[in-house]
């Protein structure tokens, strides 16, 4: 499974980067606001620097427009900045005819806010190259968003389809646990969850000792 940080934040994509396990980053409009990155010029050469930290992993930078001519416009652009830049874009009627056109064109796509396995079949058929159910707005709203995970995951490996399932909105390490297991190929998590996932008490118990040990050597 690969590891993706979910952030538009360059000093935590750095310190995942700087961890040796970082495959790639997922940005959405919200994370890139928090940046307080604005206006194209700035939205492009923050792209540029992600892609300058992360070397040779994807980067999903996702359009702000919501019909089929501008999706295409804007994806193109997108496209443009940095060969490791994946078109993201929201699962909506003209989201997915902009999939199938960026699919024909050689643009590589993540089909974004996915609830259902109903939109994963849909995303797949368009040829996306990554599908993002989110997990945990599926968990606030008092359903089990992993449960979707294995469902996806159940009809991609039955019918072939070559979308990698990009498990997103991953709340804490358990997330990540559940998701490798029930087979996602991707899980962009926040710093925090992928640090999460380093810790347990008897480690900590265990490396005390071996210290206090050490010290009669
Ligand atoms: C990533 O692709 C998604 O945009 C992100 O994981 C959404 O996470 P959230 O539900 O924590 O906003």
């Amino acid at each position: 499974m690969k590891f993706f940080i979910d952030t538009a934040n360059l000093s935590q994509i750095k310190e995942a980067h700087d961890l040796g396990i970082l495959d790639g980053v997922t940005t959405n409009p919200s994370l890139m606001a928090k940046e307080g990155i604005k206006g194209e010029e700035a939205i492009t050469a923050h792209y540029k620097a992600i892609c300058e930290i992360v070397e040779d992993g994807d980067v999903s930078a996702e359009v702000l427009s919501t019909d089929f001519a501008t999706i295409v416009e804007e994806g193109k652009k997108l496209a443009a900045i940095h060969p490791n830049i994946v078109v993201k874009v929201p699962m909506i009627k003209d989201g997915v005819k902009a999939i199938k056109w960026f699919t024909d064109n050689g643009i590589r796509t993540n089909c974004t806010l996915v609830f259902s396995a109903g939109q994963a079949i849909l995303a797949a058929k368009a040829g996306a190259a990554y599908v993002s159910p989110f997990i945990g707005r599926i968990d606030d709203s008092g359903w089990e968003g992993t449960e979707l995970i294995a469902q996806i995951s159940k009809i991609y490996t039955l019918q072939g389809f070559k979308t990698e399932i990009l498990a997103a909105s991953i709340r804490n390490p358990n997330h990540i646990i559940k998701c490798a297991e029930l087979g996602a190929n991707v899980c962009t998590c926040p710093l925090e969850s992928i640090l999460g996932l380093l810790k347990h008490p008897l480690t900590d118990i265990g490396l005390a000792k071996f210290l206090e040990d050490a010290k009669k050597l």
